[in-house]
C-alpha cells in the first residue's frame, strides 16, 4: 500500500500539471463583449434581459441581439479564468475539487441524500459537464406541449452544431464499450450519429479531437458587441415587476454592492438560470406558491402553485470496475440506448488516489503502476417520481434552495432500472470484457469492482432492486420546476405576468434525447427567432 500511494499521486498529479498548462484552443472572441458587474452604469435599458449565461441562456442572448439590445446576467466568471475545465483532461476536477465559492460549479446535496452539481460560470453547465451531444429523442417533442416547428428545431440543432460540435476520436476503452454493446446485443450499429436511436452508436461531442471543450460560450463568438452586453459576476436577487408586469431586476456584483437594469417599451425578461435557479428566482421575486412565499415573509406578486413542483432527476444506476492498465480519462463518447429509451454510457479515468484508503484496494503486483478506473453508468428517460423545490429560509439566492427528487417512489422507475443494469450484465459477460477480466492470487477471474458489486444473479428482481436503491445518484440532467402547461405556456411565457419568459431545463417535463444539452442550445436558439418572428409580424 505504501508503494502505491506515491505512484498514484504523482499520475494525479500529472493530470492537474497537464490540465491546467493547457493553452486554450477555444476561439474567444465572445471575450470582446464580457464586463465586469462592478463596470456596468446604473438603471441601464435594455430590449431583452436575459438572466443566467448558460447552455440556453447563451445562444438565446446571441439571437436576439441580432436585431435588439441585450444584457446577459451571469452570476460565475468567464470560463478562461479555469482552464481545466476547457480540456477533457480536466474533467476530473469538476468531481474532486472542494466548491469554494469561486469555482465554475456549485455543489449540493439535496433532501434524498444525493450531491448535485450545478454550473456557476458563463456558458453554464455545458462548461463542466461530460461533452455528450445527442438530439432530443421524439417522445420528448411529442409530450413537451410545444407546438414545435420542426423545420425551425432542424435549422436551430445545425446552427449549434456549426460551432461546437465535434466527431470524437473513440479512446481505446470507448471502443472497447462501443464493441461490448454490440456483443450484447445492444444492436442495431448506428455508426456516428447526432440523433436518438435505439441501437449503439458514436455520439458527437463538444470536445474536439485534442479535447478542447466548445461550450455555450462560443455559440456568444460574432455577436456585434454594439447590441450584446454579457456582464458576469452579476448575480440576479429578483425580479420587478409593476402590478403583473416584469419591468426590470436587481442584481449584485463581486463587491455586494447592488444594481437595477430595465426592460424599454415592448421589452421582455428572460429567465435562463437553469432547472434550480429559475424556479428559485421565481419563488425569491414573489411568484410562487402563497403559503410558501408567505411564511417566509416575501411579498406575493402572483399566487402559482406549480413554481418548484415536478422536480425530476435521472437516477444514475452504475458499477464501478477497476481496470489493471492505464487509460487515459474520457469522457462519455458512445451510447448504447435500450427501447423504453434506458441509455448505458461509461466514462474512464485513471484510479483517483482517494479510493486506496477508503476501499483497501491491492490491484495484482503486476499492475502497480497505472491501474484505471471504468464507470460503466446508466439512466433512462421517462422518470414518473417527482419532487420539488422550496426556498431555504435564508433567502439569500446564492445559498442553495431545498430539493428533493424521490428517485424510485415510483415502482415503474425501479423496473427501468432494473432492465437497465441487467443489460450491464450481457455486457460484462461479453467476450470484449472476458479479454479484460482480472486475475486474483487463486487464479480466480473476475472483474474488481471499486464499491458494492452487481448482484450476483441479476435475475432476482428484489436483489437488483435493493442495489438500484442503495447505489442511486444523479446523472445530472435534474429538470423541472417551471413546466410548460403549469407555470410557462407553449411559448415559454410565464401565465399570469406580462413579458417574463422561462427558457431552460426548468421547463422540462421529460428529460430530452439521451443527453439534453444539444436541446438546450437548440431551445435558446429556436426560442429567440420566435421572438424574432413575433415582433418583425
Ligand atoms: C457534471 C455534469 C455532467 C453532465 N454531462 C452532460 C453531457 O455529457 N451531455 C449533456 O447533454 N448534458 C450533460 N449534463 C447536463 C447539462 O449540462 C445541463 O442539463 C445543462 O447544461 C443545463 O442547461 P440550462 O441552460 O438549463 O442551465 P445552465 O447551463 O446551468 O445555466 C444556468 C446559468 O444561470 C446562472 N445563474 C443561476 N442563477 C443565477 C442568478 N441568480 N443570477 C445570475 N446567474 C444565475 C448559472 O450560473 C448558470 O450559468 C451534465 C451536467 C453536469 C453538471
Ligand atoms: C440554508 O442555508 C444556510 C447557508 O448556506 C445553511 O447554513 C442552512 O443549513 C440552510 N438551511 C437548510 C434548511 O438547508
Ligand atoms: C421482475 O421484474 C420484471 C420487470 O422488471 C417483471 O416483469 C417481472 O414480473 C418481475 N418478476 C417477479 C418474479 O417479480
Ligand atoms: C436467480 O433468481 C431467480 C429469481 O429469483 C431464481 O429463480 C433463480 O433460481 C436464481 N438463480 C440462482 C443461481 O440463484
Amino acid at each position: 500500500m505504501a508503494t502505491i500511494l506515491p505512484l498514484i499521486l504523482i499520475s494525479i498529479f500529472f493530470l492537474r500539471v497537464l490540465s491546467s498548462h493547457t493553452i486554450p484552443n477555444q476561439d474567444v472572441s465572445y471575450m470582446k463583449l464580457v464586463h465586469d458587474a462592478t463596470d456596468i452604469p446604473e438603471n441601464e435599458e435594455y430590449d431583452y434581459i436575459i438572466i443566467g449565461g448558460g447552455t440556453a441562456g447563451c445562444p438565446l442572448a446571441a439571437t436576439l441581439s441580432s436585431k435588439f439590445s441585450v444584457l446577459l446576467l451571469e452570476r460565475g466568471s468567464d470560463p478562461n479564468k479555469y482552464p481545466s475545465v476547457l480540456n477533457e483532461q480536466g474533467l476530473l476536477n469538476v468531481f474532486v475539487e472542494e466548491d469554494d465559492g469561486e469555482n465554475p460549479f456549485q455543489r449540493f446535496v439535496s433532501e434524498n441524500g444525493v450531491e448535485i452539481i450545478r454550473g456557476r460560470v458563463l456558458g453554464g453547465g455545458s462548461m463542466v459537464n461530460a461533452g455528450f451531444y445527442s438530439r432530443g429523442h421524439r417522445e420528448f417533442f411529442e409530450s413537451a406541449g410545444v407546438d414545435w416547428d420542426m423545420e425551425l428545431v432542424e435549422k436551430g440543432y445545425e446552427w449549434v452544431e456549426e460551432t461546437v460540435v465535434s466527431r470524437p476520436r473513440l479512446s481505446a476503452w470507448q471502443g472497447a464499450f462501443r464493441r461490448a454493446l454490440l456483443e450484447g446485443g445492444v444492436g442495431p450499429d448506428n455508426g456516428f450519429d447526432l440523433r436518438h436511436l435505439v441501437g449503439t452508436k458514436t455520439g458527437g461531442s463538444i470536445f474536439d479531437e485534442d479535447g478542447n471543450r466548445h461550450g455555450a460560450v462560443e455559440l456568444l463568438n460574432g455577436v456585434e458587441p454594439g447590441n450584446l452586453k454579457v456582464a458576469v459576476r452579476a448575480t440576479v436577487q429578483k425580479i420587478i415587476f409593476s402590478d403583473l408586469s416584469a419591468i426590470g431586476v436587481s442584481y449584485s456584483d463581486s463587491e455586494g454592492k447592488t444594481h437595477t437594469a430595465f426592460i424599454r417599451k415592448k421589452g421582455e425578461i428572460i429567465l435562463s438560470a437553469g432547472a434550480i435557479g429559475s424556479p428559485q428566482l421565481l419563488l425569491l421575486s414573489g411568484v410562487g406558491p402563497k403559503s410558501h412565499l408567505s411564511s417566509l415573509k416575501l411579498p406575493v406578486v402572483l399566487h402559482q402553485p406549480h413554481v418548484g413542483e415536478f422536480m425530476s432527476d435521472n437516477p444514475r444506476f452504475s458499477a464501478a470496475v477497476v481496470l489493471p492498465f492505464p487509460l487515459v480519462a474520457s469522457s462519455a463518447q458512445v451510447v448504447g440506448i435500450l427501447d423504453g429509451n434506458i441509455h448505458l454510457q461509461t466514462f474512464a479515468s485513471p484510479a483517483p488516489f482517494f479510493i486506496l484508503p477508503t476501499f483497501g484496494l491491492l490491484p495484482p503486483q503486476s499492475t502497480l503502476i497505472n491501474p484505471s478506473l471504468a464507470l460503466l453508468i446508466g439512466k433512462f428517460s421517462d422518470v414518473l417520481s417527482k419532487g420539488s423545490l422550496h426556498l431555504n429560509s435564508s433567502t439569500d439566492v446564492k445559498n442553495n434552495p431545498i430539493v428533493r427528487f424521490n428517485y424510485y417512489t415510483n415502482p415503474n422507475d425501479l423496473a427501468q432500472c432494473v432492465r437497465g443494469l441487467r443489460k450491464v450484465g450481457d455486457f460484462l459477460k461479453t467476450r470484449t470484457m472476458e479479454e479484460i477480466k482480472t486475475q486474483d492470487l487463486e487464479g480466480n477471474k473476475g472483474f474488481q469492482f471499486l464499491g458494492p458489486p452487481l448482484p450476483e444473479n441479476l435475475s432476482d428482481n428484489s436483489s437488483v432492486q435493493e442495489y438500484c436503491k442503495e447505489t442511486v445518484t444523479t446523472y445530472w440532467h435534474y429538470h423541472g420546476g417551471c413546466l410548460v402547461g403549469k407555470v410557462v405556456d407553449r411559448n415559454y411565457r410565464v401565465i399570469g405576468i406580462k413579458n417574463l419568459r422561462v427558457v431552460d431545463g426548468s421547463t422540462f417535463s421529460v428529460s430530452p434525447g439521451t443527453n439534453p444539452m444539444a436541446t438546450l442550445m437548440m431551445l435558446g436558439r429556436y426560442v429567440g427567432l420566435k421572438m424574432l418572428q413575433e415582433r418583425s409580424s
